[in-house]
């Protein structure tokens, strides 16, 4: 028992030296990206939860960021706070609470199907802070290289990035994506794939951040196995089929 104990603490400790080391040499981002060194994605922002970097987001006006569903569903709305007008992890930017957080009662927290919510903040950001995004209501066709960005991971057992990261990948097509994913169930005609096998995908701790094929947005960093695995690409909430349920919320909250 006592034995046991001890030698998965000493498995730790080994595994969190060798992370460090690894992550220290290696230098690849969100998973083969490249850091963001200009406020040029200034509708991108960071979720934090009781005080910790939690999930990327998105402002759609200045009081209203569009997310995923499992990034705030459960948790206590007065822990939650979102961080605009940043890139570097260390700096707080523009932080505001939330007044109300809407998810649809299609979302499924087992599935990951209709990943996707909506937060109405306790007040605006200044004009001068943010730009905002808007949503693409065309499906996206596979093949198009779309922009995600985020802090998460930069290789899958890795850690966050102080530095917000950009990486282009494809979209692959839903079919494509069903039968990496084995069976038909897994991938829903809410969801949408995209990665270079490999090599480029989303991570950890990018979720809720935004997708963006050609100026604007069409996907929320969901799920996936793995990062950037050869078998398995990223997964996100298709905006196409959703569209309607955030341009409901954001009528009913103004
Ligand atoms: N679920 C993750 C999060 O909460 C996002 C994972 C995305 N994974 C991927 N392989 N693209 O941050």
């Amino acid at each position: 028992m006592c034995l046991n104990l001890v030698l998965i603490l000493q498995l730790l400790m080994l595994y969190f030296i060798l992370g460090h080391v690894y992550s220290a040499k290696l230098s690849e981002r969100i998973v083969g990206g490249s850091a963001v060194t200009q406020k040029k994605y200034r509708y991108y922002v960071r979720l934090h939860y009781q005080g910790e970097f939690k999930c990327g987001g998105s402002l759609l006006r200045n009081n209203a960021v569009l997310t995923a569903a499992h990034c705030v569903k459960g948790s206590n709305m007065k822990s939650l706070r979102v961080h605009a007008d940043t890139i570097r992890l260390s700096d707080p930017g523009v932080v505001r609470s939330v007044k109300n957080a809407l998810v649809s009662r299609s979302y499924n927290a087992d599935t990951l199907n209709y990943d996707v919510a909506v937060l109405i903040l306790s007040s605006a950001i200044p004009s001068g802070s943010f730009t905002s995004i808007t949503l693409d209501k065309k499906a996206v066709a596979s093949g198009t290289n779309c922009l995600v960005i985020g802090h998460g991971y930069t290789k899958e057992d890795g850690s966050v990035a102080q530095q917000l990261q950009e990486v282009s990948v494809p979209v692959v097509s839903r079919a494509a994506c069903q039968r990496k994913y084995r069976g038909t169930g897994a991938i829903t005609q809410y969801m949408m794939c995209a990665s270079v096998p490999g090599k480029k995908d989303s991570c950890s701790g990018d979720s809720g951040g935004p997708m963006i094929c050609s100026g604007q947005q069409a996907g929320i960093v969901s799920w996936g196995m793995g990062c950037a695995r050869t078998k398995f690409p990223g997964v996100y909430t298709d905006i196409s089929k959703i569209y309607g349920f955030v341009e409901k919320v954001l009528k009913q909250y103004p």
